[in-house]
């Protein structure tokens, strides 16, 4: 993995730099039906499929746009490990972040609460991920231009970030997010399981782009909507189309959240 990195983000770069980015400190990626901060600001819209290196998004609820404003990049879709893209493709998004110069990145999702103190539509703030996919996308001959071969991974949320949201929001819970590739749902057994292991949430994206982020140096601000209770938890099964419906409850407050950090970190 990280083959060509370096090459690949120079083009996608050169394929959606817009004149004077120097402003650019906050990258946002816009998890399944989480788009709403994209239509909230202003700036040039570039769809992924214009963007040289980048694949199509398939799934329902991502509308693979970026968005440059002159104070952030929106990504709003991103590539999961279990469309079939390359550990590569899931990280390119952020090493093409990190070339824009931006310090932060505010990654969201959507994902199954473990913790039964969570509700459906409520917006949780990640403090630290169980990476569970059995991948690293940092596996590879390591680049030292980029980061070091051993990366820290004990502050992988930024502290300041989250006490930030705090700050906007005081009721916010946190929780530990488990990464698992997905794309089937978990079985409650497996659920059960996540939570013994400390998990109070879990979804299938976010770990291994916030791996490529602080490997990168970039703080991580980390941000799940709760779109359903995890396996098991309820006498119901799991649907896809039930995601994105509370996914999209829930998207004014965190768009309403997204803005306004925003606006503190520059
Ligand atoms: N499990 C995994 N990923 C998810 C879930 C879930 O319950 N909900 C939204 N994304």
């Amino acid at each position: 993995m990280l083959n060509d990195i370096e090459e690949k983000t120079e083009k996608a770069f050169k394929s959606c730099s817009t004149g004077n980015m120097n402003g650019i400190r906050t990258g946002i990626i816009l998890g399944s039906g989480l788009s709403g901060v994209r239509n909230s600001i202003n700036g040039q819209e570039i769809p992924f499929s214009e963007i040289e290196g980048f694949p199509a998004p398939g799934v329902k609820g991502h509308s693979g746009i970026l968005k440059i404003s002159q104070q952030c990049a929106v990504l709003a879709g991103r590539f999961h490990f279990y469309e079939g893209h390359s550990l590569d493709d899931v990280v390119l998004p952020v090493f093409l972040l990190k070339k824009f110069g931006v310090e932060n990145i505010i990654i969201t999702n959507a994902a199954g609460g473990i913790n039964r103190s969570y509700s459906p539509g409520e917006l949780v703030l990640i403090s630290d991920h169980l990476n569970l996919t059995g991948v690293n996308p940092l596996i590879g001959k390591n680049n030292e231009k980029y980061g070091p071969r051993f990366p820290d991974m004990s502050s992988a949320y930024s502290k300041s970030l989250i006490e930030k949201a705090l700050e906007i929001k005081p009721g916010l819970k946190k929780g530990v997010y488990a990464g698992l590739t997905g794309p089937s749902y978990e079985t409650p057994a497996e659920v059960r399981m996540l939570a013994v292991v400390g998990a109070d949430l879990v979804g299938m994206s976010t770990v291994n782009e916030v791996i490529a982020a602080r490997y990168l140096g970039i703080n991580v601000l980390g941000i799940s909507c709760v779109t359903n209770m995890a396996a098991g938890i309820l006498e119901k099964p799991l649907d896809h189309s039930e995601v994105i419906d509370t996914g999209k409850k829930a998207e004014a407050e965190l768009t309403g959240l997204v803005l306004e950090l925003i606006r503190r970190i520059n």
